[in-house]
């Protein structure tokens, strides 16, 4: 075999977190700036390190003494030769990722992403949507327990996705959108949030229905500004949505801080994004110079880092 790379992406929930674990549906978007790439090279039988390898900023070495964190990228590279039914080939795979870990960025579904299809590159196969997508989902299930395929489906969309009931749809867009993403630097903490909010639904179901009811009815009003191009709208969305997300308690004072300097520079709407407590919150700017001042407020506010990722129609 020869070698191979492969792409992929970071995402983010535009809205629908924690309301779609009730069943409610999301819109996830793509953060195609923030990329990841995988290079795969074939290892000679007669090596001296023979089996596969690893180089990337959480591990470098073989594979077989990996630590549990990299057990997804094992599952990339072992799951993609079964599925090609090779059984004799080491590769030295390389990540270099854009995605922080722990952000709600979905790095691990990226990292699976373009692991996976590097392989089959460098095996000289494609993979087929469904075929990737399975293949990711493996992978989640070692890095996750139960993925919802959200992840895995938002970190190889070039456009967004409405996520209901475990199935995608994509979403035309009538315009151009401009969304900056920052990182409080905060590691998210998506399973302690989703079991608080769990804790709340079994203490008042009819609350947290009534205010997943209106996530779902956002996450709808949502989509139409996208198809009809209504920035304006979709901010106010956005704005509403972390209101109700705040209201189940899954803020925090650092995604605070960073919704209200995105608001202060005059952001369409703002709003956490992800698990919550920690991690990320996401921006819609007006153009892609209104973007830059949005992204320097945040950083002013304490962004650890801030991406741009512009979705749609290329302005003429
Ligand atoms: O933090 P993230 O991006 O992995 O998103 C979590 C989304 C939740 O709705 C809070 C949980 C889930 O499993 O859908």
């Amino acid at each position: 075999p020869g070698n191979g790379s492969a792409s992929s992406h970071g995402k983010t929930i535009l809205i629908g977190e924690h309301a779609v674990v009730y069943g409610a549906p999301a819109l996830v978007l793509p953060v195609l700036d923030a990329r990841v790439v995988a290079t795969v090279s074939p290892v000679a039988a007669d090596a001296e390190q023979p089996g596969h390898s690893l180089q990337s900023t959480v591990h470098t070495g073989p594979l077989d003494l990996a630590p549990a964190a990299v057990m997804p990228t094992v599952t990339a590279v072992t799951a993609t030769l079964r599925h090609f039914g090779v059984t004799d080939r080491h590769f030295h795979v390389r990540v270099d990722s854009e995605v922080p870990t722990a952000r709600g960025m979905g790095s691990s579904a990226a990292v699976a992403a373009a692991v996976t299809a590097a392989v089959a590159d460098a095996l000289g196969e494609t993979l087929d949507v469904e075929t990737h997508h399975e293949l990711i989902q493996e992978c989640e299930r070692v890095a996750h327990g139960r993925p919802s395929g959200l992840d895995a489906r938002g970190v190889v969309a070039s456009a967004p996705v409405w996520f209901e009931g475990g199935h995608i749809e994509p979403v035309t867009l009538g315009a151009r959108f401009t969304f900056v993403v920052a990182d409080t630097g905060v590691p998210g903490h998506t399973r302690q949030a989703v079991s608080a909010v769990r804790a709340r639904h079994d203490q008042d179901p009819a609350g947290v229905d009534a205010v997943v009811d209106r996530i779902g009815a956002l996450a709808r009003r949502a989509r139409g500004t996208l198809e009809n191009g209504d920035a304006q709208g979709l901010g106010a969305t956005m704005d509403a949505a972390h209101d109700l997300l705040s209201t189940l308690d899954v803020s925090s004072d650092d995604l605070d801080r960073l919704v209200d300097a995105a608001r202060a520079a005059d952001a369409l709407g703002a709003k956490l994004t992800g698990g919550g407590r920690g991690g990320c919150v996401l921006a819609l700017a007006t153009d892609d110079d209104h973007a830059d001042r949005i992204a320097a407020a945040l950083r002013g506010a304490g962004a650890a880092a801030t991406w741009t990722t512009t979705i749609g129609a290329r302005a003429c």
